[in-house]
């Protein structure tokens, strides 16, 4: 039975109200202010963005978007063969302290939570876009990982996804926070789009709409302090924050239908379909507050974008990276060990 989750109403922000760790909604003013500033999102052509530590992340909050992630989940899950994770946890050897950063609608820290019924799951984000009922073992609070991180625990599994636009410096930011946070033997988990359209055959002309499109955004987005292009570095900055063990897995997710193979096809469908619902999310903040564009003329410049994502004839694909390595023993030596592994279409 899924239960209130601890977000609604009882909002509760990290970084601004350490003690007590629940604020008592009737009783303290700084609840009220806390709650207004964190729902009082900002609205910006059309859409709707976080509120607390507004203009951190670019992308949108609203109800469309948050449709939109649900869905990129599915996909992602699809890709991984209906797996939730590759740290070396089973059934038989469960997580017990689970961290999810930035875990959007918290939709893989319930799956987490109704998988490892013993596990304590906590998702943490800027936005409160979790759901309302949610297992008994999963909680969510309102937090930036980039700022100090002041759990008061440690965690045997940290986890996040999809965070391209939302971190400076993946070492930095995350992999030695998470050391820190990890008990020795306790494992770090990072899945990422690599947003540049690829392609290997040559179908894909240099002038592809959707490939200077991402380009433009991936720039933009790095000359703020927030790349696109970020999960190619996740392993070293792993590797360079003390974790071993670490192993890098690529996967190809096709733009739209058109590889042959099944499983891929239906992918790049579901893809396609993800394009669809996210290319004006991904596209507005950015061209509007970096490049200075007005909505109707980002709308415009998406029309031959949106033609190129579901064009069959160019075999175009994105890189999605899952990179996992282990918090050392104390005295441990490591060995120079950790893998690259690329599957194809
Ligand atoms: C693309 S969504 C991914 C959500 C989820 N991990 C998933 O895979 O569905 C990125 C999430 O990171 C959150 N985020 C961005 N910057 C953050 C920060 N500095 N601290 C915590 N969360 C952040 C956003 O609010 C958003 O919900």
């Amino acid at each position: 039975m899924y239960v209130p989750n601890h977000t609604h109403p009882s909002l509760y922000v990290m970084s601004d109200l350490l003690t007590p760790r629940q604020p008592d909604p009737n009783n303290s003013p700084d609840y009220q202010t806390v709650t207004s500033s964190i729902t009082r999102y900002r609205l910006e052509n059309g859409r709707t963005y976080h509120a607390y530590q507004d203009g951190s992340y670019m992308f949108p909050n609203d109800l469309y978007e948050c449709d939109r992630l649900d869905w990129q989940y599915y996909c992602i899950k699809h890709l991984m063969g209906g797996e939730l994770h590759f740290a070396p946890f089973s059934q038989n050897d469960p997580p017990r302290k689970v961290l999810d950063i930035g875990t959007g609608t918290g939709i893989w820290a319930v799956d987490m939570g109704d998988e490892y019924p013993t596990a304590r799951i906590i998702g943490t984000d800027l936005t409160p876009i979790q759901p309302d009922y949610v297992p008994p073992n999963v909680i969510f609070e309102i937090d930036d990982c980039l700022q100090e991180w002041r759990f008061r625990e440690l965690f045997d599994f940290v986890h996040l996804r999809c965070m391209l636009g939302s971190i400076r410096d993946f070492k930095d930011d995350i992999a030695v926070k998470a050391f820190d946070h990890l008990e020795p033997g306790g494992w770090l988990e990072a899945q990422e789009l690599h947003c540049s359209i690829q392609c290997d055959d040559n179908t894909m002309p240099p002038d592809f709409p959707p490939k200077v499109h991402f380009d433009d955004l991936e720039d933009a987005t790095a000359s703020e302090q927030r790349p696109l292009r970020i999960a190619h570095t996740y392993a070293q900055g792993m590797r360079d924050a003390g974790f071993v063990d670490v192993v890098e897995r690529t996967y190809k997710i096709p733009i739209n239908s058109w590889p042959i193979n099944r499983k891929y096809k239906e992918l790049g469908k579901m893809w396609e379909e993800n394009f669809a619902q996210g290319i004006s999310a991904f596209s507005m903040a950015p061209l509007h507050r970096i490049r200075g564009l007005n909505r109707k003329q980002i709308e415009i410049m998406l029309i031959d974008v949106r033609k190129g994502l579901s064009d069959q004839s160019v075999h175009a694909y994105q890189k999605f990276y899952v990179v996992w390595g282990r918090k050392p023993y104390p005295g441990e030596v490591p060995e120079p060990r950790g893998e690259a592994e690329m599957t194809d279409i």
